[in-house]
């Protein structure tokens, strides 16, 4: 018999601020679970303080070097930054978008799937009508951050945001999302507005029609941002994989996890699909200030974006069974943070998960 070697994996951990550490310590625990039950997986963590406190301290939210830290780390954990101390542009273009751009994070993943005990305010709809995925350009597009503004805040002032759409770019996120409605047998939906946007959109839907070609298994469209938002409310039945840029990608993800119960349960992943770079893995919510320090966060995004991170490192088959104990708790309905309308703590929501995960372990092995 044949002994597969254990797989350690490292970990880097930035759990940032508000609810951030809050979360990400539970997305920890779920991760030491899987280790414990899973004997071929291992693994190891590091955390970063890179953080509002980081930048108050040190004019910086992440440290000169911060990139070369986090590169030799198999996977990178996110939980949330924002305070209303530092100017939220700067704290989110210091951190995620550096980390994104730096290590060619050029796939946003965002699963919009409403669990089953899940809650949608779409009447008539379950499950079945509401199981998509985004992937939304991660690289460029509207926010590469390039502009400027003239004579500042004088009655003159103007400025200027240019968005980039690099063929390179587009063919590449193209490219994943026919990969993936090809490997997951799903309906392609590319989303842009070519009608307006005379120049980047129309490159975009060219390449789109040029890759369409390659892909005559795949069942494949091209919508207008504003017909996507109609549909998705209408109809999101219709919908499997849907591809947008970073912009439209961002509105859409935000509009789905309204569909799907909200932020508490939209997890994202920031994918250098070719290995060059460790991936990071990450709730979609901010920060919540409104509620950071009192132990009610619910931790299911955070959660659900760690069993993105585990089914990324080759074990997909514990990302499906967390999605299934997180279902589990839900249906059970006993246990729920305030968000919710129940009144159970962080910790005791991820408790009841980790015991589903155990208990469906020891009734029938994943693996
Ligand atoms: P937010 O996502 O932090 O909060 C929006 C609302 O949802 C709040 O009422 C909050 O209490 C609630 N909420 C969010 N996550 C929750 C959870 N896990 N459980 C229960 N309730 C939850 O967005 P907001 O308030 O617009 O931004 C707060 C800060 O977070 C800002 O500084 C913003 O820039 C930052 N932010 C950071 C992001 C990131 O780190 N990726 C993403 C979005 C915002
Ligand atoms: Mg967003």
């Amino acid at each position: 018999m044949s002994s597969a070697p254990v797989q350690r994996f490292r970990i880097a951990l930035l759990p940032g601020d508000g609810i951030g550490p809050e979360v990400t310590a539970e997305a920890w625990r779920l991760l030491e679970t899987i280790a414990k039950l899973e004997p071929l997986l291992e693994f190891e963590q590091e955390s970063f303080a890179w953080n509002a406190e980081h930048y108050l301290a040190t004019g910086s939210m992440i440290p000169d070097n911060g990139l070369d830290q986090l590169r030799e780390f198999d996977a990178i954990f996110l939980g949330a930054i924002g305070d209303v101390r530092v100017p939220d542009h700067i704290a989110l273009r210091q951190l995620i978008f550096a980390i994104r751009q730096g290590f060619d994070q050029y796939v946003n993943l965002r699963p919009v799937k409403l669990l089953r005990g899940g809650f949608t305010p779409l009447a008539n709809r379950g499950p079945e009508d509401l199981d998509i995925v985004f992937v939304r350009e991660n690289s460029e597009g509207e926010y590469v951050g390039i502009g400027g503004v003239l004579f500042p805040e004088s009655p003159e002032e103007v400025a200027l945001q240019t968005s980039v759409f690099s063929r390179k770019a587009v063919e590449r996120v193209l490219r994943f999302a026919f990969e993936l409605a090809q490997a997951t047998n799903k309906p392609l939906h590319s989303v842009s507005k070519g009608n307006a946007l005379n120049y980047s959109a129309v490159l975009w839907d060219r390449i789109f029609n040029e890759l369409k070609r390659e892909y005559p298994d795949v069942v494949a469209e091209t919508l207008l941002v504003d017909a996507a938002a109609l549909h998705l409310i209408l109809s999101p039945n219709r919908f499997g994989v849907v591809v947008a840029s970073n912009l439209f990608g961002d509105i859409l993800t935000d509009l789905g996890a309204a569909l799907v119960g909200g932020l508490g349960f939209a997890a994202s992943a920031n994918l250098c699909p070719d290995g060059r770079f460790p991936s990071m893995f990450e709730p979609v919510h901010g920060s919540a200030p409104d509620i950071a320090g009192r132990g009610s966060a619910n931790p299911i995004a955070s959660l659900w974006a760690a069993s993105m991170l585990v089914g990324h490192l080759g074990f997909s088959e514990w990302e499906t069974a967390v999605l299934r104990a997180i279902e589990e708790v839900l249906v059970d309905g006993s246990i729920r943070t305030p968000d919710l309308g129940g009144s159970a703590s962080t910790s005791d929501m991820t408790d009841a998960v980790l015991s589903a995960l155990v208990t469906r372990r020891m009734s029938a092995p994943v693996v």
